[in-house]
């Protein structure tokens, strides 16, 4: 893999195809493990996990259900610190074992914001499974229950995450060069 051009921008390759699909697979057993004999629906939020959450649900081993919402706060690579409901859920979750399927936790902005939301319907369970954590960018701490690869404070592209629109079909993760 060698460094690719998304709009004005250079980014190198950062984690391959291959460490992606391996993580992915060790998470997914490791989910349905914890929720045999549970119905869990994966409430994915677009647009950024839509890869990730396809390739996690297609290795669930247990009965499982999905839904998407979709939330926003990124315009380029900076955080605005709005995040905006632009789909909202169509799933009630009163009483049902939700695992919410995040891209990234970068701030921790979007998910502060939308959990409460969650829980106010009050699901039996609510877990966080999130692909990519950037820690030294946290500000209001989350609690990720299955991550995939804590990484540094750089702007990513690749594998369903995008720049201004566009490195979402990448089929790896890509770093600000
Ligand atoms: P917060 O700050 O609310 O951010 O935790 C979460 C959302 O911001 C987007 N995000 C990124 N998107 N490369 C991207 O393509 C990145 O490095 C990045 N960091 C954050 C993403 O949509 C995530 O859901
Ligand atoms: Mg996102």
């Amino acid at each position: 893999m060698s460094q690719i051009q998304v709009h004005d921008k250079y980014f190198k390759p950062y984690i391959d195809e291959n460490t992606l699909q391996e993580r992915i697979t060790a998470i997914a057993a490791q989910l349905s493990e914890d929720y045999k004999g549970k119905k869990p629906l994966f409430v994915a939020i677009l647009n950024g996990s839509f890869m990730f959450a396809a390739d996690l649900f297609k290795r669930m081993t247990i009965d499982v259900e999905l839904c998407f919402i979709k939330l926003a706060s990124y315009k380029g690579t900076k955080s605005t610190g709005n995040v905006i409901t632009a789909i909202g859920m169509d799933t009630d979750i009163f009483s049902r074992d939700v695992i919410i399927i995040e891209d990234i936790v970068d701030t921790g902005k979007t998910l502060s914001e939308f959990l409460p939301q969650l829980e106010h319907q009050q699901p039996a369970s609510l877990s966080i499974v999130s692909l990519l954590h950037k820690p030294d960018a946290t500000v209001f701490p989350i609690d990720i229950k299955y991550l995939g690869f804590s990484i540094p404070n750089k702007f990513v592209v690749g594998y369903g995450l995008d720049y201004d629109g566009l490195g979402r079909n990448l089929p790896a993760i890509y770093q600000l060069a």
